[in-house]
């Protein structure tokens, strides 16, 4: 049986042997606009397909495994985490690409080729879907018939009916876009049927369900979603594809190499996250054991209080990572953005390590783990650990300073109440620094109605609040008179030691001129950062 290790390396020698450079993993930091973090393997690779770059590759030909956020924004796993076994915020996506070179008959037989004829992938237990486009609800493009006759060949080679084997599905499940605008088109879809007898012919397909679960996405790049809603055709056509790691392991290893079918495979049960239990066992002195939604259901109960010890051991590891790798990429927590995205996944990370005992901060403590298992792969994690492990010790020490007083509230408060008002979920965002998800998940397990509408209106005015006094601020700034130049550093870092150079006071603020500052400052409509500055060790707003 294979590795994570081996697994990995096997995909990218594949597709070495295919003519592909292997290319290093880029950034969580996205360079495309409007992304909050990088949510797929192509998002590095966006300039070639609009045409704007030339790939400096011959053949125009990529490979790698990305490193993925799917937390916020248009592509979102956070609330399934721990609750199923395949969903996490932080994975691995190993991809092909075609730069304008091959296209669907290539992607298609080689993604064949790899998973039946080199890993052993029973073929009667796969489902391939393509784009058949709904035109009564306006789907862009036509059937994919090609796609269509390249899969039917390889599964009548192994005696199999590509009627059953291969699904339809619209836009919905089979055109793939990265965000509302950028490039996109049709894809092709290969899932794996896991029910012991392996004989559901293609009924779970898209269904949601963990005994049928996508593996690989094959995306034929033909558009470019516009920022107006249309479709411009690109001047040449490209393949990206998308492999979930994890889900490749989990399949392989806990099948044992496919002879046994009969244990559900799970992301959690592999090598990939083993490591990581090992070493929380050790530090809570509580034991991981596998476990699975009840038959029928998609998710494992939140309020089943057998298997809160189990959900807490994954949502910690699968968070530790994206925390980690994010602190590693220069993302660090913070009130905005993808920063206040990470922030909430620290503090839910915190909360659930209350339940395994943990109430001193404790997820430093895992990053070792984590470099031995990926450093090597990604060696930017392994430089920046330290970094890492200050940053969340710093984080967890002061949210647990609120959290125990925050959860006595709660719990006084919805003792009376019975509910969780818009105003209450408010208090404790504003005063005691809860993410709403937290309270939404303090709710959930004791069976609370919480009320969203109510929050977010309060969201709403607090946002507009705050965008008025900006706006008085700037024009007090502009009162502001100084020659001083301040270097902007904050495309590369998001801290810097910088040198006070002018301190004004201007009725009840106060205007610090630095030399350098990764504050980006209100400026062509964009919303300027905000963060804290540290002097002689005393941190300020
Ligand atoms: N870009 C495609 C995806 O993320 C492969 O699914």
């Amino acid at each position: 049986m294979m590795t994570a290790t081996e697994i990995r390396q096997s995909f990218l020698d594949f597709f070495r042997e295919k003519q592909h450079t292997v290319v290093p993993s880029a950034s969580l930091m996205p360079q495309s606009p409007g992304l909050l973090f990088t949510n797929a393997g192509m998002n590095q690779f966006v300039p070639y397909f609009l045409g704007v770059w030339t790939p400096p590759w011959t053949p125009a030909r990529a490979t790698d495994t990305q490193k993925c956020i799917r937390a916020g924004g248009k592509h979102n796993d956070l609330e399934d985490v721990g609750y199923d076994s395949y969903h996490h915020t932080f994975f691995e996506m190993l991809g092909n690409w075609s730069f304008g070179d091959y296209f669907k008959k290539e992607a298609i037989r080689w993604a064949w080729e790899l998973v039946v004829e080199r890993w052993g992938f029973p073929a009667e237990r796969l489902y391939a879907t393509v784009y058949a486009p709904d035109k009564s609800k306006g789907d862009p493009g036509e059937f994919d018939q090609e796609a269509w006759d390249y899969w039917a060949e390889l599964f009548r080679s192994r005696g199999l009916d590509p009627d059953v084997q291969i699904v339809h599905g619209n836009v919905k499940d089979n055109f793939w876009m990265m965000g509302e605008t950028g490039p996109c088109g049709p894809c092709s879809e290969l899932h794996v049927d896991l029910t012991p007898e392996g004989d559901t012919k293609g009924s779970l397909v898209n269904k949601d369900s963990d005994q049928c679960i996508e593996i690989w996405n094959l995306v034929f790049i033909q558009y470019n979603a516009e920022s107006d809603g249309s479709m411009r055709n690109l001047p040449a056509c490209h393949v990206d594809t998308g492999m979930g790691f994890e889900r490749a392991c989990s399949i392989m290893q806990c099948t044992d190499g496919f002879k046994d079918f009969s244990r559900k495979p799970s992301n959690y049960a592999t090598d990939v996250f083993r490591p990581l239990f090992d070493r929380l066992e050790v530090l809570s002195g509580r034991k991981y054991a596998d476990v699975y939604p009840a038959p029928g259901s998609k998710k494992v109960g939140a309020q089943d209080d057998s298997l809160q010890e189990a959900i807490a051991f994954r949502v910690i590891a699968d968070h530790l990572r994206t925390l980690s790798f994010s602190i590693a990429d220069g993302i660090l927590p913070g009130n905005n953005g993808r920063n206040y995205v990470l922030r909430r996944i620290l503090r839910r990370a915190v909360r659930y390590g209350r339940r395994l005992g943990f109430t001193q901060p404790f997820l430093a403590e895992l990053v070792d783990t984590l470099v031995e298992s990926f450093g090597q792969v990604f060696p930017e994690l392994a430089a920046r650990a330290s970094t890492v492990k200050e940053v969340l010790n710093r984080e967890e020490a002061s949210f647990n300073e609120t959290l125990d007083r925050g959860l006595e509230l709660f719990d006084a408060e919805t003792a009376s109440a019975g509910k969780v008002s818009g105003e209450f979920a408010f208090k404790l965002y504003d005063t005691y620094g809860f993410p709403i998800d937290l309270t939404a998940l303090l709710a959930e397990e004791r069976g609370l109605e919480i009320d969203m509408d109510g929050f977010n209106r309060l969201m709403d005015e607090q946002r507009e609040r705050a965008r008025a006094a900006r706006k008085s601020e700037v024009v007090r700034a502009l009162d502001l008179k100084t020659d001083a130049v301040t270097e902007f550093t904050g495309y590369d870092v998001d801290e810097c030691a910088a040198t006070v150079l002018e301190v004004s006071r201007q009725g009840d603020s106060l205007f610090i001129i630095t030399d350098k500052t990764p504050f980006y400052a209100e400026m062509g409509g964009q919303v300027s950062d905000a963060g804290l500055i540290e002097i002689g060790g005393t941190a300020t707003m």
